[in-house]
């Protein structure tokens, strides 16, 4: 038994590539999905495709303390309660570090991992006075192991594991579950740029050459990190918190 049923599930940079196929798969759980995102015309056009009235969008820049304030306040307004978030919403600069402008630092910081604080923050608030709730984050393998070329990004992911169980800890007394799930290699939009910025060759070549890298042979989808979320929010994980769910083809076993 899932459980997901009239759930309240909101997720950060659900407009675009995981965010997006996540809240495909709540919907089809039954539940109720808030898509936060800063990006407007694909967060409506994310509604607009979904096409079921159980979605809604909040503009939301996870770097604003007053958005994220704004999101959880308009979610109890529009729905009444929030039963799992996710804090899903990164961004991806592969600017050497001894280059690395300290503004370039800052926007990736705030965003992967402030962005987390700040929305786990107004969250816990809601949670705590219901006394149960579900967090989840995603992380990366950039966050377990060195993935080249990315050192800020593995940076802040390092972060949010940390925060994850620091948070799971916390919390557990006020019946909140915090995980993360751990991507490896996933075929999204995120992905793509970063293949065509730091390799040699046509996208299709590049994919072929890191589909290589997972022992199970092929890049992710954003299917198979949604339902690991899925997962992580359902009642069949009800004794999972502060876990890390590594969903990686086996790249991180090697
Ligand atoms: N794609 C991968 O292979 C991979 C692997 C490991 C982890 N991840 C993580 O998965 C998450 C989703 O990545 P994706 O691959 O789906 O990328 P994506 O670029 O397709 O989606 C990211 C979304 O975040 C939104 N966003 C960016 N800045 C924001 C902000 N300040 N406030 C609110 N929304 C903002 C973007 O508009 C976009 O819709 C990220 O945290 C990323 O680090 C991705």
């Amino acid at each position: 038994m899932k459980n997901l049923k009239d759930k309240v599930v909101v997720i950060t940079g659900a407009a675009s590539g995981i965010g997006l196929a996540a809240a495909e798969a709540f919907l089809n759980e039954g539940s109720k999905v808030v898509i936060a995102d800063i990006d407007e015309e694909n967060g409506y056009k994310a509604v607009k495709d979904l096409n079921q009235e159980n979605v809604y969008f909040i503009r939301t820049d996870v770097t604003e303390e007053t958005d994220c304030l704004n999101l959880i306040q308009e979610t109890i307004e529009k729905y009444g309660q929030i039963d799992v978030f996710l804090n899903n919403a990164g961004i991806e600069i592969t600017t050497p570090i001894h280059e690395m402008s300290i503004e370039e630092w800052n926007k990736l910081i705030s965003v992967n991992l402030t962005g987390v604080f700040l929305c786990s923050k107004h969250v816990l608030k809601q949670m705590i006075k219901n006394k149960k709730g579900n967090i989840i984050n995603t992380c990366s393998v950039g966050g377990l192991v060195a993935w080249p070329g990315i050192p800020a990004y593995n940076a802040s992911k390092g972060g949010v594991l940390q925060l994850t169980k620091s948070l799971a800890i916390e919390y557990a007394k006020y019946n909140i579950r915090v995980n993360c799930v751990c991507p490896g290699v996933i075929d999204t939009p995120l992905n793509e740029k970063s293949f065509l910025q730091n390799n040699v060759g046509t996208l299709e070549e590049i994919k072929k050459q890191k589909s290589k890298l997972n022992p199970i042979g092929r890049l992710g989808t954003v299917k198979d990190i949604a339902n690991a979320m899925v997962f992580l929010a359902s009642d069949e994980s009800s004794f999972m918190t502060g876990s890390t769910l590594t969903v990686d083809g086996g790249y991180t076993a090697i």
